[in-house]
């Protein structure tokens, strides 16, 4: 049976670049819209054209550039950012417009001390305006997440009618318990009148740490696009990981879900990414960190230099990683120190492992990792009599 397609919008130029000290110019926004076209992704939103005079231009410039993507600009539900958007838009080969309102009663009160009907009214209005420009209209329920279900069902039929053909539903403030956002996409599937004409998309924060579950919990229960940054880059504790959504569909062919990315580009990406915007990647982030490959206790690496299955999911060669890497610590054991000496040139016999692993011990003891460098000096000192 095919597999159905999960559609991947990448928000790291526009959601991503939020985060403040990740401002990038245009010329580094073009090189990684290039890339993320590359990558697969399905949608690249660029930017919020109205937002400044730059990232109209950065709009506008990667609408040029963009071969295989959507490219989409962002709009709150007002005439004058739907027109920006649109005039950025203007060269894209696929244009998106993404247009949307509060709709939670904290954001309809306190936002714009409105109520339930004029909120639809405005969604409508936008959604009806946009379409006089583009065709690709996507709508979001901003803090859907905090939004009643009932009231949700009733704003994404409204824009459905109006002529959306994308529904994103966020959890803005990353606050959803993975059961409780599968349990909306599954409501939205079953009561909205016309929900088969529109896709309906996981836009998720990571308040909680949650952003990942809660972006698979609404696919199995009918979702088709994720909304995601490459390393999480987002507002707060940022958005959902686009690296960790494509291996989580891909590792559990079960779900029978699968996305366009490339994976072999995932870790070159994410670098890009992490370098261009200056911001580093944790070293146990999830498929792209520099510890996801890495083996230091003795009992994985013993298991890992036996058969790689035993501690690995992912193949490293999936994601771009060269290989899986065994570190050497205090912790490690006889067969991580065989096979890192025999990496460098020493094939050591039973009797002489013994001997240079008393004095590996020693050494490591005093250093956080032995590198190849110290290997040769470890065996120097443990006496035993062996050439390169
Ligand atoms: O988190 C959010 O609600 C957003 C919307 C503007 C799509 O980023
Ligand atoms: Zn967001």
């Amino acid at each position: 049976m095919s597999k159905d397609k999960v559609h991947i919008f990448d928000t790291t130029l526009r959601d991503g670049e939020q985060v403040p000290g990740c401002k990038l110019d245009t010329e580094q926004k073009l090189i990684i819209a290039e890339r993320l076209d590359l990558l697969g992704v399905d949608v690249i939103e660029a930017g919020f054209p109205i937002s400044s005079p730059g990232d109209f231009n950065s709009v506008h410039e990667i609408s040029k550039l963009v071969k295989n993507a959507s490219v989409c600009g962002l709009t709150r539900a007002v005439k004058k950012d739907i027109e920006a958007a649109a005039e950025a838009l203007k060269m894209a080969k696929r244009p998106r417009i993404h247009t949307g309102i509060g709709t939670s009663d904290s954001h309809i009160k306190y936002k714009f001390n409105s109520n339930k009907e004029a909120i639809i009214e405005r969604a409508v209005s936008a959604v009806k305006y946009a379409k006089t420009f583009v065709e690709d209209i996507e709508f979001y329920a901003e803090d859907a997440g905090r939004t009643d279900n009932e009231f949700l069902a009733r704003v994404c039929e409204a824009v459905i009618k109006a002529g959306a053909t994308v529904l994103n539903i966020p959890d803005t403030t990353g606050y959803c318990l993975p059961e409780e956002y599968g349990a909306k996409i599954k409501y939205l599937k079953e009561n909205v009148t016309g929900i088969d004409k529109a896709i309906l998309s996981c836009h998720c924060h990571n308040d909680l740490g949650l952003a990942t579950a809660n972006s698979i919990a609404g696919v199995i229960n009918g979702a088709r696009q994720i909304e995601c940054t490459i390393n999480g880059i987002g507002e707060r504790a940022g958005n959902t990981s686009l690296e960790e959504v494509v291996m989580i569909l891909r590792q559990h062919p079960t779900l029978n879900l699968d996305t366009n990315i490339n994976s072999k580009l995932l870790y070159d990406t994410s670098q890009m990414v992490s370098q261009k915007m200056g911001v580093y990647v944790q070293p146990n982030k999830a498929i792209v960190g520099a510890n996801a490959f890495a083996h230091s206790s003795g009992i994985h690496q013993d298991g890992v230099i036996k058969n790689r299955e035993t501690y690995e999911i992912i193949d490293p060669a999936d994601v771009g990683v060269t290989e899986s890497s065994i570190v050497l610590t205090a912790r490690s054991g006889r067969a991580a120190l065989a096979y890192r000496a025999k990496n460098v040139g020493y094939e050591l016999t039973k009797t002489q492992l013994d001997q240079v692993y008393e004095e590996f011990l020693s050494f490591a003891d005093k250093k956080k990792e032995i590198m190849n460098e110290d290997i040769h000096d470890i065996i120097v000192a443990s006496g035993i009599s062996i050439e390169i």
